[in-house]
């Protein structure tokens, strides 16, 4: 266990586990016929994670608008004696999705694991307004957002029906693995629409752990900070010669531990691939430090409260008293409690 102290100033630390290099593939054996479905590897990323992938005996099935791309990654696969195959897809239509999964379906008879990796960035546009010949102002448009947050929700929502089609029992290998960012934590003058989408996927991850938790699937983000593909607009990279990007390997290195790693408390965690060092796990607990701490007391009272409700109403249940007239019942209490002083009724 090590520490990394966190750059904000209003948090103090943040305990992270450390994971070295040569350990983010302890468990890749585990990924031998696992069938993996993956958007968005004709290159950068998603081409490093599928080829290692089909390395390590996965199958792999890709999905990406560019299908030439996918292409090369699919025969360099089975050059190596793995095992993939690509549809073109756009991940910002939900038909597409679908006939992706159920392509992986026909051709292998089942979904391990799902990697949404599609994505896209934007550089310096709202607030940018253009006009139109009548000097009205035109509509932005929000790629960024449909692909890294309506795409990636498009591949959440069949994820779950499609990993559990064919599954044998709870001790199979099912996980879901979303590509996060730095600006899942932080903002990025001039990628407002990316900051927007990659903080969106940390709170899924968040969101959905719990979810998938008691079905036994696997879920996490991965982090990275600045790696060099072609979705890094090159004023960036510019901007950022001469600062140690990630490599690319270790960010897949990272995709294959959290999908692999058995252990369920690596599961519903963050995994921060930084510019110079090794890969941190961030354990869910880490989120109830800090801002994260007081909301997540607040809401803890709140679902006690909630709790509580569901509680009566099931007792109401048993009893077999006609639900409707307890709720109004209930209510009529509470307006009258809170304005029956106003209309005289007071006791
Ligand atoms: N490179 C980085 O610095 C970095 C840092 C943090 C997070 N990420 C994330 O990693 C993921 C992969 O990015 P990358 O760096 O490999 O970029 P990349 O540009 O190399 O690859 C993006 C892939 O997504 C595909 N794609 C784009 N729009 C699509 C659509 N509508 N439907 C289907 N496929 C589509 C592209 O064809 C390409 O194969 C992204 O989610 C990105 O946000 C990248």
């Amino acid at each position: 266990m090590s520490t990394v102290q966190a750059q904000d100033t209003l948090t103090s630390e943040v305990t992270a586990i450390h994971i070295p290099d040569d350990e983010l593939f302890r468990y890749a054996g585990s990924l031998r016929d696992k069938v993996v479905v993956i958007t968005g590897a004709s290159a950068g990323i998603g081409k490093e994670t599928a080829t290692k992938l089909g390395a390590y005996g996965a199958k792999v099935v890709i999905g990406d608008l560019d299908f030439s791309g996918s292409e090369k990654t699919v025969e360099e696969i089975r050059k190596n004696g793995g095992k993939a195959f690509v549809l073109k897809c756009d991940v910002t239509v939900f038909d597409d999705i679908v006939a992706l999964y159920e392509f992986a379906m026909d051709k292998f008879g089942a979904v391990d694991i799902v990697i949404p990796n599609a994505g896209v960035t934007e550089i310096g546009r709202l607030g940018d307004v253009r006009f139109d010949e009548n000097g009205k102002p035109k509509a932005l448009g929000f790629k960024t957002i449909q692909v890294n947050l309506i795409g990636v929700l498009n591949t959440l929502h069949l994820a779950q029906y499609y990993l559990l089609k064919n599954r044998k029992d709870r001790t199979d290998l099912k996980a879901v693995i979303l590509l996060g960012s730095v600006a899942s934590w932080l903002g990025l003058p001039g990628g407002a629409q990316y900051t927007a989408s990659k903080h969106a996927v940390l709170g899924l991850m968040r969101s959905m752990h719990p979810v998938y938790e008691r079905m036994g699937i696997r879920i996490a983000t991965i982090h990275p900070f600045f790696a060099d593909t072609a979705i890094v607009p090159v004023p960036v990279k510019i901007f950022l010669s001469g600062i140690p990007l990630v490599p690319i390997p270790r960010i897949a290195g990272a995709i294959i531990y959290a999908a692999s790693n058995p252990d369920r408390a690596a599961s519903g965690c963050a995994y921060m691939v930084l510019d110079d060092g090794p890969v941190f796990r961030i354990p869910k607990e880490e989120f109830k430090l800090g801002v994260y701490k007081m909301i997540d007391e607040r809401s803890n009272a709140l679902f006690k409260a909630v709790g509580g409700m569901v509680r009566l109403v099931r007792a109401i249940r048993k009893m077999k008293v006609p639900l409707v007239g307890v709720v109004v019942a209930i209510v009529s209490w509470g307006l009258y409690g809170r304005f029956g002083k106003q209309f005289g009724l007071g006791l």
